[in-house]
């Protein structure tokens, strides 16, 4: 049952922009994630464990019976877009938000050589450049629209790698981690991501942990000013894999990072990184091998309820994405620090940094006056919530 709350105002916004709804209408939703661990780790093809949130954005859409795609935001933000689907579309101005839902539907006009397009409005309670991945919901819910209105039947596994490649139109050379969380997530569960190839394993979350989400208010536009920054990043962890391969005596065949830990073991790499680069590739290494560990650990901390060991692993993993990977803010390592001050467990910054959010772990017992403690020092209450692990997208007939 759609919660009439939800429709309501969608479909309202619908009449008014294009008239009377078709026939056929789908409600699409798809999440939001905050990722626990293993950051700027995915676009190396190592593991990561995000979780869905149950923060969503929503289409209201009804396909047409020609190649226009029309799509109307109700965040006054954002303007209308419209746009025909043909072959190599050109995209809107660096930054636009409408680039992901060309991005989408472009991938997937190529892939299967559909062309219907949609008429949709757009409703997100998922805060924008936040860190918590409302670009890659946009991308995943214009997909399931494109989707729909062609009828076309695709495997889940396949749908994320393409639109993992398909988001890369706005200029990110992003990784899988975000469009395959959106997808495959499992209710309670933080969802273990495996690449090349692709795998999704749910981890059970414990009953009574709970995960709190603290916006830093600065905006991490992954197509605008972090999107250099971000992929200098992938150039330089390709930079220095590259080197340490030429120095360790491996067998044919390894040519990746996911290679490279199936021979040898973390702190060999680490010894070898630090014996075979300098500088900034040194640190950038050191981040992704100490993340890529984290992540198993935490794992198991995760698996034992071990509360103490998984805060203490975001802790460190956030101190690596400061010092080694360069990603954080002054403002996010203030948070971190009060998230601790204020009872909880471990806290780091989530997803690509540069601004966004942290995400801080704590028992059911103090996840009220962590929030209400870190809303008093920050940002209100609006900036500070509990995010609930949700499931992935979904898409319901009308
Ligand atoms: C962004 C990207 C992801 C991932 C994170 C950092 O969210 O979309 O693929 O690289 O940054 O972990």
């Amino acid at each position: 049952m759609i919660p009439a709350a939800r429709l309501e105002p969608l479909n309202a916004a619908y009449e008014r922009h294009f008239g009377v709804r078709r026939r056929e209408a789908y409600l699409i939703a798809a999440p939001g994630r905050v990722n626990l661990i293993g950051d700027h780790i995915d676009y190396n093809g190592l593991a990561v464990l995000p979780m869905a949130i149950r923060r969503h954005i929503t289409l209201l859409s009804s396909p047409r019976t020609d190649a226009t795609v029309r799509i109307v935001n109700t965040h006054s933000e954002f303007a209308t877009r419209s746009f025909e689907i043909e072959s190599g579309i050109a995209p809107f101005p660096p930054g636009d938000w409408g680039n992901y839902v060309k991005g989408a539907v472009q991938a997937l006009a190529d892939r299967f050589g559909a062309g219907r397009g949609f008429d949709a409005v757009l409703a997100s309670d998922l805060p924008v450049a936040a860190g918590l991945s409302s670009s890659s919901a946009l991308v995943v819910a214009a997909a399931l629209a494109f989707v729909t209105a062609n009828d076309i039947v695709v495997q889940s596994l396949e749908l994320m790698e393409l639109l993992a490649e398909a988001e890369r139109y706005v200029g990110t050379r992003g990784g899988g981690m975000d469009q395959a969380v959106c997808l495959g997530a499992v209710e309670q569960a933080a969802l273990r991501v495996d690449f090349s190839p692709l795998r999704l394993t749910p981890r059970q979350i414990p009953i009574d942990w709970r995960f709190v989400v603290i916006s830093s208010r600065q905006r991490a536009e992954k197509s605008g000013g972090a999107r250099d920054a971000y992929n200098q990043r992938t150039q330089e962890c390709r930079e220095a894999l590259a080197s340490v391969l030429i120095h360790l005596d491996l067998p044919a065949g390894v040519d990746s990072y996911s290679g490279l830990f199936g021979e040898v073991g973390a702190s060999q790499l680490l010894e070898a990184g630090d014996r075979v680069l300098g500088g900034t590739l040194r640190r950038r290494f050191r981040h992704v091998v100490t993340e890529a560990h984290r992540v198993s650990e935490a794992e198991a901390a995760m698996a034992d309820g071990d509360l103490d060991g998984f805060g203490r692993i975001m802790t460190e993993s956030h101190a690596s994405l400061r010092d080694d990977y360069d990603v954080s803010t002054p403002e996010l390592d203030e948070i971190v620090e009060a998230a601790a001050a204020e009872g909880a467990h471990g806290a780091r910054l989530t997803g690509a940094g540069m601004g966004g959010s942290a995400v801080a772990v704590c028992s059911d017992e103090t996840a009220a006056s962590l929030v209400a403690g870190l809303a008093a020092r920050y940002n209100g209450q609006d900036q500070v919530f509990v995010a609930e692990p949700a499931g992935g997208a979904s898409v319901t007939a009308l």
